[in-house]
């Protein structure tokens, strides 16, 4: 079955050129479905068959110096949007903008990529984690959003990895296929992607995950050799 793998490039990389050659590596026709999310201002210039942005404002249009409009990722062929990310919690996304997020890329389209996550440390209580990945999916998902139409990435903030090469920890396979069989029958989620340290060499025992949809990948992402093993790993 093809599964859905998107690459999460975050700041990287630096330039027009050097992400033009990035893109330029990545199999065009792989195994799986693979979306690229480059940096925002490099949306425009990157050619790849299937792209995703990174964020997007809440609000249609208006005096919203610096923010992205949704209108603005559609004229560029944007079909993914990530949402929610644990590096953008940090810096003060609130739930009720995911949940504004959310609402706006189904409404023009875009199928958002909600990120929920638990913890700076390996959670040890399996109740613990169940417990925010629920409040965080409320918030997100409340007011009649069609859920049918979210991917959900799971990804335990102790896992993400520091960079290309630099992977961290993974949850065992019964964490992850317990918690996106949670996310599932709670929340009538279709899709359910895991994300933190994914690389070539998980790849394969992380897809192989009965509820498990595919993959965020950051890291490896921008390693054109892994992340093209990746988006063609037999399962
Ligand atoms: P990582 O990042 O693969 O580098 O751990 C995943 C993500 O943050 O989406």
């Amino acid at each position: 079955m093809k599964k859905l793998i998107v690459a999460n490039w975050k700041l990287n990389p630096l330039t027009l050129a050097e992400a033009k050659e990035l893109a330029g590596k990545i199999d065009q026709a792989p195994l799986h479905t693979a979306v690229l999310c480059p940096p925002t201002i490099f949306l425009g210039e990157i050619s790849y068959p299937i792209l995703g942005a990174q964020d997007v404002f809440w609000k249609a249009k208006g005096p919203y110096t610096g923010q992205t409009s949704v209108a603005a990722l559609k004229s560029l062929g944007v079909k993914y949007c990530i949402v929610g990310h644990s590096e953008r919690r940090v810096l003060g996304e609130t739930d009720e903008e995911i949940q504004g997020k959310i609402e706006i890329l189904l409404e023009n389209g875009i199928v958002p990529v909600l990120c929920i996550g638990y913890g700076t440390t390996v959670a040890e209580d399996d109740m613990e984690v169940i417990d925010v990945l629920h409040g965080q999916l409320e918030a997100a998902l409340s007011g009649g959003i069609n859920r049918k139409k979210v991917v959900v990435a799971y990804e335990p903030v102790w896992a993400l990895s520091a960079g290309p090469g630099q992977p961290k920890k993974t949850p065992t396979d019964e964490h992850i296929e317990k918690v996106a069989l949670f996310i599932k029958t709670k929340y009538g989620i279709d899709k359910v992607l895991y994300g933190g340290s994914a690389t070539s060499v998980n790849a394969q025992e992380i897809l192989a995950q009965h509820h498990i949809d595919g993959l965020l990948v950051g890291g490896a992402s921008l390693l054109p050799d892994d992340f093209n093993k990746i988006i063609n790993t037999k399962i």
